[in-house]
Formats: C-alpha cells, sequence, structure tokens
C-alpha cells in the first residue's frame, strides 16, 4: 500500500530523516518506534504532505505523493494523528469531526453525510455523539480519541496514528491500543503507529520499523526487534526484558 525509499528530509543543515525506506502492506499495524527526536513525527509530516521532503519517493497504491498537499493526500486516503492534539476548542465534538468529515474526502458529503459520518466515527471511539457535547472538559484520553475521530471521519485508508499515550493510565492506554487494532480489524484501515509505550505497542503491531538519529536502524516482527542488539542499546534499555516478556506472552496466546 505504502513504499517509502529513500526519503530525507534536512532542516538547514540537519537531517531529520535521512535516507528512509519501508513498506506497509495492506491491512497491516506497522509500529514506527525510536528514541525521542529520531525522526518519527517528521516521517508522518512528509507522508501527510505537511512538510516536503528533501528527497526520496513515498509511493501510495501506486501513486508518488512526495511533495503532495496535505489536502490531496487526505483525498488519496491517508488520515494522521498529531502527538499534540488541537481540536476547534469553541466547536462542539461533532462539529469537530463533521468538518474532518466534510472537508477531507475527495467527494465532498452532503453535510447530512458528514454528519452521520461524524456520528459513526465518534461512536467508534467511545465519545458521546450529543450536539451538546463540548471539547472542554475532555481530558488527555478524550482529546486523542477526538484526534482519532477526525482522521477516521474522513474514512482513510491509511491512518498514522502519531500517539504518545504518555497523560494516560494503563487501562486508558490498553483501550487505545485495542481500539486501533479493531479499527484495523473491523474496518480494514491500514495502520502505522507511533508509540513509545512499548508494552503496549508491541501486543498489538504486526512489524515494527525503527528509527535512531533520522535512519532505520531495525526493522522486522516484534519478536525480531525486541532482541535485537541496536535497538536494546539505543532505545530499549532497561525495559528490553520486560519488552520480550510482552512480546513471547503474545506469541503465546496468539489464534493463527
Ligand atoms: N520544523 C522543524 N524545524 C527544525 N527541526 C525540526 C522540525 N521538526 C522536527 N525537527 C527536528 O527533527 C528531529 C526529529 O524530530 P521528530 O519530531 O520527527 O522526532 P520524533 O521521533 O517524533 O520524537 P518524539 O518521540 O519526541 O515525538 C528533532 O531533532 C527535531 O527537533
Ligand atoms: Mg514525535
Amino acid at each position: 500500500m505504502l513504499r517509502v525509499a529513500g526519503l530525507t528530509k534536512q532542516f538547514g543543515g540537519f537531517t531529520a530523516v535521512n535516507r528512509v525506506s519501508f513498506e506497509v502492506a495492506e491491512g497491516e499495524i506497522l509500529g514506527l518506534i525510536g528514541p525521542n527526536g529520531s525522526g518519527k513525527s517528521t516521517t508522518f509530516n512528509l507522508i501527510a504532505g505537511a512538510l516536503p521532503p528533501t528527497a526520496g519517493s513515498i509511493g501510495f497504491l501506486g501513486n508518488d505523493i512526495a511533495g503532495t498537499h496535505a489536502s490531496k493526500v487526505a483525498h488519496l486516503g491517508i488520515a494522521r494523528t498529531y502527538q499534540i492534539p488541537r481540536p476547534f476548542r469553541k466547536l462542539s465534538l461533532m462539529e469537530n469531526v463533521a468538518l474532518a468529515a466534510y472537508y477531507g474526502q475527495a467527494e465532498r458529503p452532503s453535510r447530512d453525510k458528514a454528519w452521520t459520518q461524524a456520528k459513526e466515527a465518534l461512536s467508534l471511539v467511545n465519545l458521546p455523539t450529543e450536539e451538546s457535547a463540548r471539547v472542554e472538559g475532555l481530558g488527555a484520553a478524550g482529546l486523542k480519541k477526538l484526534e482519532l475521530a477526525r482522521a477516521l471521519a474522513t474514512q482513510p485508508k491509511l491512518l498514522l496514528a502519531d500517539e504518545s499515550l504518555g497523560g494516560l493510565d494503563e487501562s486508558e492506554m490498553n483501550q487505545a491500543a485495542d481500539m486501533l487494532a479493531m479499527i484495523r480489524n473491523e474496518r480494514g484501515v491500514t495502520i502505522i503507529w507511533v508509540e513509545h509505550i512499548m508494552g503496549v505497542l508491541m501486543r498489538v503491531v504486526d512489524r515494527c520499523v525503527v528509527l535512531d538519529h533520522g535512519e532505520v536502524i531495525a526493522e522486522g516482527k516484534p519478536s525480531t526487534v525486541a532482541h535485537d542488539p541496536k535497538v536494546i542499546e539505543v532505545y530499549l534499555g532497561t525495559d528490553a526484558e520486560e519488552v520480550q516478556q510482552t512480546v513471547a506472552a503474545r506469541a503465546g496466546t496468539a489464534t493463527p
């Protein structure tokens, strides 16, 4: 579905993303992981058209979309969430999500249809669909869900989820992980998921790409990546053993 090749982004003399190549197959959940500042969000910005790449290609369903405007990328079927949610705070939840449905699809829906799609997207993430429900008062978990609903309302084929579940408690984090799995399993949406909490991410993803200083340093199944000495050195550190146990427990309970 997505083929990124030689993707590079320089900010002045600093290379934030350096010749990154990876592929994502339709229906996959790919984990994009790595230390702070390793280039994960920048990679999302390049794919989603928020920033033009310095070099490289981004093939999506057969088209090279590198440098394509963000609105066009959305219309082609790629939605992204932002690490720091910035909803329209004065609008209702429904209005926030309906705007995404209205402007984020190639074929502009009627107002009624946008409204229905907004309702669907909010229900999918377990947020209230009453027209009186406001952004104000949503906690960190609620804001993440709203961000996800806005992305889903555009009816994407590929979802780039930049999560950072840092502010959430454990049950909220597990809910967020289950939600992404459900979106893939029931909606058939392909997902690239950026998240630092490996105990949560590794339960769900099919494959990982690991970045460090803007470069891909490892790629493979969670069981391979969690034992990779380079990944342990630059990223997992003292958590490696716990992550390996999570992956092993998952393999033990996996259904074919
Ligand atoms: N618009 C920009 N201008 C200049 N430098 C930038 C810009 N955006 C990102 N960077 C730099 O590029 C590097 C990669 O940043 P990026 O946000 O992609 O990292 P990340 O992997 O998402 O990190 P985190 O896990 O903390 O979210 C960082 O050093 C960052 O400061
Ligand atoms: Mg980031």
